[in-house]
């Protein structure tokens, strides 16, 4: 297995261009289901969750081309089969994005439940609940939702009780393709679910209300779509990890071909913790603090601080000043890199969903391993300004999100490189 070498104290300069979102391409190219014609996608991040859903689709009979690393196009005309198998979703959750395409194109499908995961119990509940006041049947067999709508879906008032990111994605499509009109209150509004319903609008389907809380779909009665050409948007998870590393080693540097109006939470708490930065059209520059401030974070649904910048910003907390506080809302069990950032020397103090993250410890090189996608990228971060040799295993998460991780870092200077054991 694969693990990577970092040597902790080298600054980091120059520029670093982000790449496209994960969590954008991952309902877009679910969103090929409902198109009747193949679909091109560009600026896809070159990351395995990426080449997971691919295989999906091409089990249940699609072809994905490749066209180069961040292009692929998509035919979903030949799909003969309406299984999601464990096989492939136990690899990754986000194959749930293939629920809501698939009833709304067959009528009928079997898709894998995703178990729990590193982060939490992430149930799916409210996705089927969405699905039934559509219409659909649905059945819990041999660990599958068995779901079935012989009349297709018909349009609903669906209002969510929690913000839920791929359970508001998974309805929006099945709404597209519906009789009638869908209502969805209560709709989750990140980025990521702006760009599937503006993809979905420019394909011909009426949406009201886009990027608000409440969103009007009208379903285009089974008729599958003409989806054109879509470039993914930058990832904003991803710009927020290389502005923490560019904040955790105080230097300076920018951040390119990103869209700083999806990160105004991070660029937000970066300011209160004493770093300037300068913003332009596609790129951020992050400027050194005279002095890193504490903060107190507390993750929420967009354009709230989101989770996933969580774990960076707990490693950056461990240089500042004084006694920073994170208050995880959204998950449960989001803070399994606390004990191996304690393998480092950190002071960190656990009382349910708070952490109390004692800043301005000296921190030592180790070996740590990585337990989810956002917890890798936080033990490097903090591998970057320990001293000595930190080595991060289980790097197996990293590969499922971030493009090139290992490349982007020794650019702007880092000393990191990745090893097999
Ligand atoms: C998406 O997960 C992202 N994944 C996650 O990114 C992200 O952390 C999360 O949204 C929150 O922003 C993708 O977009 C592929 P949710 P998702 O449904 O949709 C509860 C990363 O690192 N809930 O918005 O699965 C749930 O337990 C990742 O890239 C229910 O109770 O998250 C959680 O507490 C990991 N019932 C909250 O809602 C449901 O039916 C929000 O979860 C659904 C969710």
């Amino acid at each position: 297995m694969d693990y990577l070498e970092i040597e902790g104290g080298a600054r980091l300069s120059g520029s670093v261009s982000i790449s496209g979102a994960k969590n954008s391409a991952l309902p877009l190219i679910a969103a090929t289901l409902l198109s009747r014609t193949p679909v091109t996608l560009k600026n896809v991040p070159d990351v395995a969750d990426i080449a997971t859903l691919c295989k999906l689709l091409q089990n249940l009979g699609a072809s994905c081309k490749k066209l180069d690393k961040n292009s692929l196009t998509i035919n979903t005309s030949t799909v003969n089969s309406t299984k999601a198998t464990y096989d492939i979703v136990r690899k990754m959750r986000a194959s749930i994005l293939t629920l809501g395409p698939l009833l709304a194109r067959f009528g009928h499908c079997e898709v894998s439940l995703p178990g729990g995961c590193a982060i939490g119990q992430r149930p799916i509940d409210l996705h089927l609940l969405a699905l039934e006041k559509m219409g659909a049947q649905i059945q819990i067999k041999d660990g599958y939702v068995v779901a079935t709508a012989p009349n297709g879906l018909q349009g609903a008032r669906i209002v969510f009780d929690k913000i839920t990111v791929t359970g508001s994605e998974n309805i929006i499509m099945a709404a597209a393709l519906a009789h009638g009109t869908s209502e969805i209150i209560n709709v989750a509004k990140e980025p990521e679910v702006v760009q599937l319903c503006e993809v979905l609008a420019l394909a011909g389907v009426e949406i009201e209300g886009i990027g608000t809380d409440k969103i009007i779909v009208k379903g285009n009665k089974g008729e599958l779509l003409n989806l054109k050409e879509i470039s993914v948007i930058p990832d904003r998870i991803e710009a927020g990890t290389y502005l923490c590393a560019g904040a955790i080693t105080n230097s300076e540097i920018t951040i390119t071909n990103c869209t700083p109006e999806h990160i105004i939470a991070t660029l937000d708490k970066l300011e209160q913790m004493g770093f300037s930065t300068k913003i332009a059209q596609d790129s951020v520059t992050i400027f050194p603090a005279k002095e890193i401030k504490p903060c107190e974070i507390i993750t929420t649904e967009y354009p709230g601080f989101a989770t996933d910048v969580q774990a960076q910003f707990m490693a950056l907390c461990l240089v500042a000043n004084g006694v920073s506080v994170i208050d995880e809302r959204l998950f449960e069990n989001r803070f399994m890199h606390v004990g191996e950032l304690a393998r480092m020397g950190a002071d960190i103090r656990l009382n349910g969903h708070i952490a109390s993250v004692y800043g301005g410890k000296e921190l030592a090189g180790a070996d740590v391993m990585a337990t989810d996608l956002r917890a890798s990228s936080a033990l490097i971060l903090a591998a970057l300004v320990a001293n000595g040799t930190s080595r991060v295993h289980r790097i197996y998460h990293l590969d499922r999100g971030y493009e090139d991780i290992v490349g982007k870092l020794t650019s702007l200077g880092a000393s990191i490189k990745r090893l097999s054991e």
